[in-house]
């Protein structure tokens, strides 16, 4: 019962902040949000991104661009969060042992907080970017998937923390840049304490 409730929610989150993504095959993303970008000469310097998160929902994902780069910003509901470690014994990495983050982001959720989550959105196969699929048990993904990652080039999975499923083409977790928070709201990408990336 308590799952149906849950697959149901999730789907009015898709519903209420999706569009269809580029690849134009039907799956659902969340719209793209440029937020607070740098000049263009510092964009084109790599400098470092800010982003607003405080209007983003619970389970929501925010865009903005890192050195042309897209990267995500995920607000994880506890719910989503509890998903974790029950994928761990399909996972390629489960522990995060590759360095695929800072270190700072090898923790079971792969983030600084728990419920934000930063990763670049490429895929690691071939570089397609994967689409946000945060519902429980959708027909197309099959009543095991508990919400992630799916890249439409070639079929790769990852979890709400971009760790990889066993099985699929990409051979590593999703890409997590550096990053800090300047406050409670506003992320830095691209640089942390210990300097830019
Ligand atoms: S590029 Fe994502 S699965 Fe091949």
């Amino acid at each position: 019962m308590q799952a149906q409730v849950n697959k149901a929610r999730r789907r009015i989150l898709v519903a209420a902040t999706s569009v269809v993504g580029a690849a134009g095959i039907g799956y659902a993303v969340v719209p793209f949000v440029a937020a607070m970008e740098p000049s263009a000469k510092a964009r084109a310097a790599g400098a470092p991104v800010r982003a607003d998160i405080s209007k983003l929902e619970p389970g929501a994902l925010l865009r903005v661009k890192w050195r042309g780069q897209p990267i995500w910003i995920v607000s994880r509901t506890p719910e989503m969060l509890e998903t974790l470690a029950s994928n761990d014994p399909k996972l390629v990495d489960p522990s995060s042992e590759v360095p695929q983050q800072p270190d700072y982001c090898q923790n079971p959720a792969r983030s600084i907080k728990p419920e934000y989550w930063v990763a670049i959105g490429i895929c690691t196969h071939l570089g397609c970017s994967p689409n946000y699929r945060p519902e429980v048990a959708p027909d197309d993904l099959g009543e095991d998937w508990k919400g992630g990652f799916f890249c439409p080039c070639h079929g790769s999975r990852f979890d709400l923390a971009g760790r990889v499923f066993k099985g699929v083409p990409a051979p590593t977790n999703l890409v997590i840049p550096k990053h800090t928070y300047l406050n409670d709201t506003i992320l830095l990408i691209g640089q942390d304490n210990e300097g830019t990336a």
